[in-house]
């Protein structure tokens, strides 16, 4: 991924990205930053860039013209029109998906701006993304586009090795992240907590559950009203709950699943919140080839005569957002009787998801945007 830092102090970005994890990536090649000094683009001999702004009042705003020229000579050296991000705490502070979002571009411009600001006309004719790091005023855009570099690059392939991951992460899920310990087991008279010696994978995983959510109660409480729960739901060939598990793990690391070939479910009724994300996977989905039955004690065969509205007959939504993977005649049955058990269909996605790594991670990245606007 290519940045374009627009600066009127370029040596600023460059020092600080050149080091560390962000310097490891450019040397590799995964990211590079180049910055553009706006300056270079004055249109006047003394080559400032600055003026009294109309109106009066206190400071300076800077020219139209030389920001104007300088995203273009990106443009004309890319040969495309990328985002432009604008740094300025007259924005919505930046979070986790907007940062995912970002890193799916191949190239991104950020905009630094200094004194009272830019001129208006400018931003509105080239700025696509108006970005702010936080409620407070900083002397420029520079340390806002370095945050942003930084957090972005984090989800750039190459950027991080496989343990540095960003794949399970604080806030992924809207949750701050659970409490960590390494060695020694006693440190000044405080344990590390048991659980997390007794080797068992799925208390682990429940105490961390249990963990981040009480420490984003006491101390992000804001956070937790876009906190979701997905419940993954699959029937059909046994290969559809593997898909269904694949899906849900790229969007949330505390997925609940079932598996609606299971006779016990079809017949109990369950009644899904208005904070649940339902995540359907149906048979289509799996693909060709996986008609089998695995490990027969523990998987009930899919049975291809039972009717969607058999299957499902006890099964509620309450203005609870879904998401239907299946081929189309499935999506169109699925989607009528969901409709009317007050599920809001968000999304309607084609099992091709399943055919590339790429293509499964950005419809993950989208669901999540959808499910976050619904909510
Ligand atoms: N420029 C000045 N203050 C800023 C902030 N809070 N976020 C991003 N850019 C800025």
């Amino acid at each position: 991924m290519n940045f374009y830092v627009l600066t009127l102090f370029p040596e600023m970005i460059q020092n600080a990205v050149e080091t560390s994890i962000t310097g490891r990536a450019i040397k590799s090649g995964s990211i590079s930053v180049d910055t553009v000094n706006i300056r270079d683009f004055s249109t006047r001999k003394t080559m400032r860039v600055d003026d009294y702004p109309y109106g009066g009042g206190a400071g300076m705003v800077m020219e139209p013209e030389p920001v104007f020229r300088a995203v273009k000579s990106v443009e004309g050296k890319i040969g495309g029109r990328p985002r432009v991000v604008y740094m300025t705490p007259q924005a919505q502070v930046l979070d986790q998906t907007k940062v995912e979002s970002l890193a799916q571009e191949k190239n991104l411009i950020i905009l630094c701006g200094h004194y009272e600001g830019i001129d208006e006309r400018v931003l509105q004719e080239t700025v696509t993304d108006y970005i702010s790091i936080g409620d407070y005023v900083l002397t420029g855009g520079e340390l806002g586009a370095l945050v942003l570099i930084d957090a972005v690059s984090r989800f750039v392939p190459g950027v991080l090795s496989n343990e540095e991951s960003s794949q399970f992460e604080s806030l992924q899920d809207n949750l701050l992240e659970y409490p960590q310990y390494t060695r020694p087991e006693i440190w000044h008279e405080m344990s590390v907590p048991s659980v997390l010696l007794s080797g068992d994978h799925l208390r682990i995983e429940k105490w961390r559950h249990e963990e981040s959510l009480k420490r984003t109660k006491e101390r992000r409480p804001d956070l937790l009203k876009n906190s979701y729960r997905v419940v993954c739901v699959s029937y059909g060939e046994p290969g559809a709950a593997e898909k269904g598990r694949a899906l849900t793990e790229c969007i949330t690391r505390y997925g609940e699943y079932m598996d609606y070939n299971r006779r016990k479910l079809q017949k109990t009724t369950f009644r899904m919140k208005p904070w649940n994300l339902l995540l359907l996977v149906m048979p289509g989905a799996a693909g060709e080839g996986s008609t089998s039955c695995r490990e027969a004690e523990t998987v009930v065969c899919y049975d291809p005569a039972l009717s969607f509205a058999e299957r499902f007959r006890g099964f509620y939504g309450s203005e609870t957002p879904a998401v239907l993977v299946g081929s189309r005649e499935e999506l169109a049955e699925a989607s009528s009787f969901l409709e009317a058990r007050k599920f809001r269909i968000i999304a309607r996605i084609s099992p091709a998801v399943f055919d590339e790594d790429t293509l499964l991670r950005n419809t993950a990245l989208d669901i999540r945007e959808k499910t976050l606007h619904f909510h």
